[in-house]
């Protein structure tokens, strides 16, 4: 276990850093860059501020989400201007944009003690970037969504974070890194300490796995085959898509057991008796396959190579997932669901 030499927190993996045993100290009176207005980087500027640390944005020329930032009341340079004014660089941009953008406009601007923070681990565990050896470089990764983070920090909340900071890092990057967790609201039900590469590959395994693959393909199976047997699509979207939210949300709140004793005895028994002829053993052995794939960084040569592909990159395989029956129906009952917004997505 790694332990921190001017503190009584521990930063080893497995440790959780409650809230009230952090200080802002580490940021007191230190400028912090954050890189890239997106969904993220607007949500830790804001927080940050909101926390009453000094904030820059550093975004590209005409970008419309720097112009977004100093409407919101924040400083807007460049990203060299903001890099080489910083204590803390915080590289809020896509994964796939890291690389290009810290060899050419961060790495030659830094100031020789400015630290280097990363929300996700991939630009580091796949190495994407090397920071020098020496330079403080720590993860902070929210465990939400960017604008929950804004919203539940400006309720006095926050999200979970997990927390890591690269071995070349001097050890009071940990001090550094807790105390950037609780300014953003990282720290709400703890900060998970983890290292870049398990974050980014337990990311990525559920979101491929579970989150954005599994679950999509399992809905788009299960609407195929009610419709395919003569049941209404409004019936099949409402089975097999819309109540999907009603179990995640036991889910969310009360775990598997509790969800369980929260839904009928037919709803459980069914799942609890069919669930795993879905998920079998040859279902099991390909989420495997998929493991190894993310662990080898197969996956990441493949997503940095192809994802603007015009064929098979991400904008072309959402547009084919757009075309899709289950797609379309969705098109025709959200609207009769939320018919207070004007625009479906
Ligand atoms: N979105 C989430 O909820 C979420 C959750 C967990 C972790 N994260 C992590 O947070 C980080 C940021 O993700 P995000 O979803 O916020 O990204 P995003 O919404 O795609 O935003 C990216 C930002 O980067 C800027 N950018 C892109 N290319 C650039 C370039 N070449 N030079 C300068 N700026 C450039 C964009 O500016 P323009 O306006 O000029 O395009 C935009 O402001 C990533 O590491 C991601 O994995 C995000």
């Amino acid at each position: 276990m790694r332990q921190s030499e001017n503190s009584h927190t521990s930063y080893g993996p497995g440790t959780v850093v409650a809230a009230a045993q952090v200080s802002l100290a580490p940021l007191a009176n230190r400028v912090v860059a954050v890189i890239g207005y997106g969904t993220m980087g607007r949500a830790h500027a804001l927080n940050l501020t909101r926390s009453g640390i000094r904030v820059l944005v550093g975004s590209r020329p005409g970008s419309s989400r720097g112009e977004l930032a100093r409407a919101e009341g924040l400083p807007v340079l460049t990203v060299p201007e903001a890099v080489a004014q910083a204590d803390v660089v915080m590289l809020m941009l896509p994964d796939e944009a890291m690389a290009a953008v810290y060899a050419e406009s961060i790495a030659p601007h830094m100031r020789p003690a400015a630290a280097l923070g990363f929300a996700h681990g991939f630009a580091i565990a796949f190495d994407q970037i090397r920071p020098e050896t020496g330079r403080p470089c720590f993860l902070c990764a929210p465990k939400g969504q960017g604008d929950m983070l804004l919203a539940a920090h400006a309720q006095g909340g926050g999200v979970p974070g997990l927390l890591a900071v690269t071995e070349d890092s001097p050890p009071e990057t940990w001090e550094l890194a807790a105390a950037y967790a609780l300014a953003v609201g990282c720290l709400h039900g703890g900060g998970f300490i983890t290292d870049f590469r398990s974050e980014c590959v337990s990311d990525q395994f559920g979101e491929q796995v579970v989150l954005c693959g599994g679950v999509i393909e399992l809905l788009q199976a299960a609407f195929q085959i009610m419709t395919e047997n003569g049941y209404g699509e409004e019936n099949a979207y409402f089975e097999c898509v819309h109540e999907l939210k009603l179990i995640t949300d036991l889910l969310h709140r009360y775990g598997v057991d509790g969800m369980r004793r929260k839904i009928s005895g037919t709803a459980a028994y069914g799942g609890l008796t069919r669930g795993r002829r879905v998920i079998t053993d040859e279902v099991r052995e390909r989420m495997r396959g998929i493991l190894r794939e993310i662990e080898s960084g197969a996956f990441a040569r493949e997503f940095l190579a192809r994802h603007a592909d015009p064929e098979q990159g991400t904008a072309a395989l959402a547009e084919r997932e757009a075309a899709s029956p289950l797609a379309v129906a969705g098109r025709k009952v959200l609207p009769r669901l939320h018919p207070e917004e004007e625009k479906h997505e």
